[in-house]
């Protein structure tokens, strides 16, 4: 299995579900940068679960202990290494899935792909939990890129088809009353980038956003700008034409979401993210024994959250700014 990301910012999280501990290695965080616990204990706190009545009831406080890279608070340079604990584990809510594969999750091609060797209980190293590490990662890399001036934030625009922040909560309830789930749509914002970070091709912001973004569970699309939309519009429609702000070549429109040709236009970056319904219902389903080759009716037991999308938008801030900061080491290596 390989779950590492980046160049320059390299980050490899590691864990299962039910293991004893869940974390992230990272190479590249500067030595002498201040890490404020604070700040990225509040960021954690956004994703944990267990804190409203629209996530599973699982309670994990996901509090990081480093374990080396750090000294004091301060980064001293070095691969630094930090995990979360896992306390709340039921591992017996998954006892009835050993040979039964859950629709929508990733046991069926886990266990041909890792012969079985993977670890089950609660989906393993493919659960929605490894995003607590990300978001360690991400914490420390948004901390950083505030250094720089840059700043990303992102929100929940749409749940269950509704757009209206209460009806967005309606629909969660409603899904969780039927025994069903709910998926929608994160827009994140990114403010502060200098012109012209990323490249063309395979290295451009699009794509380095895009790998970032779909390690997050459930994550089944994203759009940039106009995104699928700007298939339907005319060139007059999607171009936005330039102008002078302040003194400063500026876009005076944002089609294009802020990028151009894998580089940042100086123009606020924006993209959505299209998460998929919580794969884990408790309605019945049909499935298969793989063991004697057979259906079988499968209820899925466990605590899960009818909908991810809420739980999911620091997670899609998390790895935006890994992937920027990423970026933004790569176009500071080039000479001035
Ligand atoms: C923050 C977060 C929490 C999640 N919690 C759950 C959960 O409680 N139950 C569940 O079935 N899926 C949950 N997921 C989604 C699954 O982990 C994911 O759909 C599954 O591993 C299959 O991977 P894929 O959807 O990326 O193909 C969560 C995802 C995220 C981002």
């Amino acid at each position: 299995m390989n779950s590492t990301y980046g160049t320059n910012f390299r980050v490899a999280i590691f864990g299962e579900s039910h293991a004893p501990a869940i974390g992230v290695e990272i190479e590249g965080v500067p030595a002498g940068m201040k890490i404020d616990r604070d700040a990225l204990q509040a960021f954690l706190d956004r994703r944990a679960p267990g804190r409203d009545a629209y996530s599973t009831s699982r309670q994990e406080a996901d509090i990081p202990e480093f374990l080396c890279g750090v000294k004091e608070g301060v980064a001293t340079g070095a691969p630094l290494v930090a995990i979360i604990r896992n306390g709340d584990t039921r591992s017996k809510d998954y006892g009835n899935l050993a040979n039964v594969p859950r629709p929508g999750h990733a046991d069926y091609p886990a266990e041909v792909r890792f012969k079985g060797h993977q670890d089950k209980a609660g989906g393993g190293h493919f659960s929605g939990r490894l995003t607590a590490p990300l978001c360690i990662a991400g914490g420390i890399a948004l901390q950083l890129l505030a250094r720089a001036g840059v700043t990303i934030e992102a929100r929940a625009v749409r749940i269950g088809g509704e757009t209206d922040p209460e009806k967005m909560k309606d629909a969660i309830a409603a899904a969780r009353a039927e025994g069903d789930s709910v998926g929608g749509v994160v827009e994140a914002t990114v403010k502060g980038l200098p012109v012209g970070v990323g490249d063309p091709m395979f290295g451009g912001l699009e794509n380095r956003i895009a790998q970032a973004v779909f390690g997050i569970p459930a994550v089944k699309g994203i759009e940039f700008g106009e995104g699928f939309a700007a298939a339907e519009l005319k060139g007059s429609e999607n171009n936005d034409p330039y102008g002078i702000v302040e003194g400063q070549v500026t876009p005076l429109t944002n089609h294009a979401g802020g990028i151009l040709g894998g580089l940042s236009t100086g123009a606020p970056l924006v993209f959505r993210v299209a998460f998929k319904p919580t794969p884990s219902i408790a309605k019945e389903q049909d499935s298969v024994d793989l063991s004697t080759r057979t259906p079988v009716k499968l209820v899925v037991k466990g605590r899960h959250d009818p909908c991810v999308v809420l739980r999911a938008v620091p997670c899609v801030e998390a790895a935006a700014a890994i992937a920027l900061y990423d970026a933004i080491l790569e176009w500071r290596k080039e000479p001035a």
